[in-house]
């Protein structure tokens, strides 16, 4: 069967990058044009970004960038589109989701109320929301992928929902990686922690509420009424996010029920047949002083939310847990992403 042409928007940057490496060999889609700002208009890849990861994308190198702009609606060479480009683009996506389905890391459309907001393990059904975009009679649509630290935390949050949570407080420290190339300064970065990312804590609280949230019956969706707090911090390290995780339940649960439910978590059968689903969503980790960035951060290929350490403190539960961010968090959860919708039919 022919894989679907596939443009990555922000091709030049660590996530456009890693969208490369992992579509490398895909058996649904393929790579047929990079574009990112009029800076690296004209050039190739290999002249206008070098290899920001590793030599992985190296066949892509002799590929020329194209700028990102309303143009792109004039490509018939485009069955769908990745975006990693920053947020604030002037409306660029919704002008390309006229026409094609845009699958987008950005933050700009996360909380519009008709763009399903995906992790393919936990709401799937949410994609249903993209009907309500087709009713304004538009060919393409946007679906949206959450911020990396939302991700990580929405996982285990709903193996548990089960059990009742009322309140989740999270405390993040986060990978250089997640603000992009080049990022923090190296003179703010090195044997430094930073204990504030802009943004970053409104959005998990409003993306895990729109994530765990349920559709009702006339498919309009409402948000779960959880209370989250968090904290978010940047450390000096390349990639990985970890979460301090403590969560309150209306009625206090079994200390073995919950790692059961956590080491049990699968999401649904058709979601553990994509392409990118790892064989775990969630790695349980019995030794109290995991997970660690070195021993931990690529399990599952990068897919996997790592988890340690959970025990009952007082009447919370907590956790710890690590996550790739520019895998799972970034380009990985997006390819996935992309697997449902291909699996469901809207590609
Ligand atoms: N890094 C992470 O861990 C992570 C995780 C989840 C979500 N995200 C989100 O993913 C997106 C990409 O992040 P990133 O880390 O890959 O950032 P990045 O390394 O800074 O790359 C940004 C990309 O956007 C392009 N770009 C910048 N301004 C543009 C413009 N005006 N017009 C067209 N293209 C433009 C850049 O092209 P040039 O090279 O030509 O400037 C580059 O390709 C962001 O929305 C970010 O919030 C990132």
């Amino acid at each position: 069967m022919s894989r679907l042409k596939a443009a990555i928007l922000g091709a030049t940057g660590i996530v456009g990058q890693q969208y490369l490496r992992m579509l490398k060999n895909h058996p649904n889609f393929e790579v047929t044009g990079l574009f990112a700002s009029s800076l690296s208009k004209g050039k190739n890849l290999k002249e206008s970004a070098g290899f920001k990861l590793t030599d992985d994308v190296e066949e892509f190198g002799d590929m020329s960038i194209e700028k990102a702009d309303e143009e792109i609606l004039q490509r018939d060479d485009i069955d769908l589109i990745f975006s990693a480009l920053p947020s604030n683009m002037g409306g660029l996506e919704e002008t390309l989701s006229k026409k094609f389905p845009l699958i987008t890391k950005s933050s700009s459309h996360r909380l519009d109320s008709d763009v399903p907001l995906i992790i393919p393990e936990v709401n799937p059904e949410h994609l249903t929301l993209i009907n309500e975009q087709r009713k304004h009679g538009k060919a393409g649509f946007i679906s949206a992928d959450p911020n990396c630290s939302t991700t990580q935390l929405a996982i285990p949050l709903k193996a548990l929902e089960p059990f009742g949570i009322s309140q989740v407080i999270v405390s993040t420290m986060q990978a250089l990686s997640g603000a992009g190339y080049p990022g923090v300064s190296s003179l703010d970065a090195s044997g430094n922690v930073i204990p504030y990312i802009e943004g970053e804590e409104q959005k998990i609280k409003s993306e895990s509420v729109k994530i765990l949230g349920t559709l009702n019956a006339e498919g309009h969706l409402m948000l779960s009424g959880m209370c989250i707090e968090a904290k978010c911090a940047r450390i000096p390290v390349p990639d990985g996010h970890m979460e301090n995780v403590f969560i309150k339940f209306k009625s206090r649960p079994d200390l073995e029920d919950v790692r059961n439910a956590l080491r049990n978590f699968r999401g649904t059968k058709k979601v553990q047949k994509l392409w990118s689903s790892p064989e775990l969503p969630i790695i349980l980790i019995d030794a109290p002083d995991r997970p660690q960035h070195r021993l931990d951060l690529m399990k599952g290929d990068g897919m996997s939310v790592v988890v340690g350490n959970v025990k009952m403190s007082g009447e919370f539960l907590t956790f710890t847990s690590l996550s790739h961010n520019i895998i799972r968090g970034a380009a990985g959860g997006g390819i996935q992403h992309a697997e449902l919708l291909h699996s469901e039919g809207y590609l």
